[in-house]
């Protein structure tokens, strides 16, 4: 099949890759010229393992292009996928306007065998009133699709390649089929819904995840204060198959361009319909107050933080990405250079793009040798491998004092025990202190 992918972030990316890699001819456009330029050459803008082997074997295949002309883009193509941005507006409501500028430019070009796919995320009622939008620019009617997409980044392409399911919203079968055609070399589960519920099934399937993750931080926090361990009761609670292993990960917070933007979006349409979604609005405060978690640990242990110096290992809103949206580190840092700590941080991959957040406050250092050096203590803010592995004993040894708070539980028991002298805090497990009593 000819398809046209608007936008070139990770979600048109991934999809433009995967769509290409299983046979279709697939264009992607975007208005950034410079990206564009770096793609038609095989350089990548983000940091995702696997997409650039693919992208550069789609590319030599000649199955996969890049453009900014939307007239090249959009010529003569079976489906067309909307992958733009709905970024979070000041008042949590999904912003609109890079898609509604997408739907003017397709509606210039579109011929009407093609079909328009809509992936970006957006309020329950877009579909239909981009449609709307379209044929009333366009002269004549169209179909639409609605497609979430529920990649994780940093395992984009695995996700997309075997995905757990693929829903399709429609208002017409023969479109729908065409979809489910473009689909169907994945070979993965198909649910056809209405548009309308294929839009909610987006919101709801990752403000569950966010409040799967609230709820085991909270249980985490009780399990500190009455001596349990959070990584046993997440375990024996995800043995339970209608619980579930996944998502049980306690630690400072969820973060990224998703969960925090849709959890705000869908309270702002509930406020619409003056509907009340009292249990949201909790899963956003577990989440604000157990960003501070770590922060609230030091202060409590040191007193005061003045003059401190604090490794902090990881950047990144998670590990396996670049990305620093809505990332934990922002909030510690900056509580941190508050309260009148040094911090020196380290990360794999995301140091250029913190640099741009976090300015001159923090210092950026290449390794985590240079992080940890005479530091007073030891914060773990992403659990990049990297820092699983570390050697604890000879990390510890490098530091002032050998302190760590681990805000994602990277150690376990034994691997603690094992050190000579330590104390180490982490999240809904009890405080350990070897060496020293
Ligand atoms: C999420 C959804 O998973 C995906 O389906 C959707 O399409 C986009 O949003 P993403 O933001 O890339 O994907 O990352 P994800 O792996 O879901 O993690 C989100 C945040 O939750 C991260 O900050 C992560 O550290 C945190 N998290 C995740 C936990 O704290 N505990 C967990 O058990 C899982």
């Amino acid at each position: 099949m000819k398809i046209a992918v608007l936008g070139t972030g990770y979600v048109g990316l991934s999809t433009g890759v995967c769509l290409s890699e299983i046979g279709h001819h697939v264009t992607c456009i975007d208005i950034n010229k410079e990206k564009i330029e770096d793609l038609s050459q095989g350089i990548l803008p983000i940091y995702e393992p696997g997409l650039e082997a693919l992208l550069d074997s789609n590319i030599a295949a000649g199955r996969l292009r890049f453009t900014t002309s939307h007239r090249e883009g959009l010529k003569d193509k079976d489906i067309i996928i909307i992958a733009v941005g709905t970024p979070q507006r000041e008042d949590g409501a999904s912003d609109l306007s890079y898609l509604e500028q997408a739907a003017r430019d397709i509606s210039r070009y579109i011929v009407e065998r093609s079909i328009i796919v809509i992936k970006s995320t957006v309020p329950v009622g877009t579909n239909e009133f981009i449609k709307k939008m379209i044929e009333k620019e366009c002269g004549f009617p169209i179909q639409i699709i609605s497609n979430p997409e529920f990649l994780r980044q940093g395992s984009a392409i695995h996700d997309t390649m075997n995905a757990d399911r693929i829903i399709i919203g429609h208002d017409n079968k023969e479109a729908a089929m065409k979809i489910q055609e473009m689909y169907r070399p994945l070979n993965v589960p198909i649910l056809l819904t209405s548009i309308r519920s294929a839009e909610m099934i987006k919101f709801a399937s990752n403000v569950f995840l966010a409040t799967k993750i609230s709820f085991i931080n909270e249980i985490a926090n009780f399990c500190q204060a009455v001596g349990a361990n959070i990584e046993d009761v997440a375990l024996g609670m995800g043995k339970d198959k209608r619980i579930g292993e996944a998502f049980l990960k306690a630690g400072i917070g969820y973060g990224g361009s998703c969960f925090p933007k849709d959890v705000e979006a869908l309270l702002h349409t509930a406020n619409l319909y003056g509907i009340n979604l009292a249990l949201l609005k909790e899963t956003i405060r577990i989440n604000k107050s157990q960003k501070e978690l770590l922060v609230k640990k030091a202060l409590h242990r040191f007193g005061e933080l003045t003059g401190k110096k604090i490794a902090m290992l990881g950047l990144a809103f998670k590990p396996e990405t670049d990305d620093m949206r809505e990332a934990p580190s922002i909030n510690i840092a900056r509580s941190l250079t508050k309260l009148g700590a040094e911090v020196v941080a380290y990360d794999p991959v995301a140091i250029k793009n913190a640099k741009g957040i976090l300015g001159d406050n923090i210092l950026f250092v290449n390794a985590v040798e240079e992080a940890i050096w005479n530091a007073d203590a030891l914060f773990i803010v992403t659990e990049w491998k990297e820092f699983l592995q570390l050697d604890l004993p000879n990390v510890l040894k490098k530091m002032k004092h050998p302190i760590i708070f681990d805000g994602r539980n990277c150690f376990k028991e034994d691997q603690i025990r094992a050190c000579e002298f330590v104390e180490y805090y982490s999240i809904g497990r009890p405080d350990m202190i070897i060496g020293m009593e």
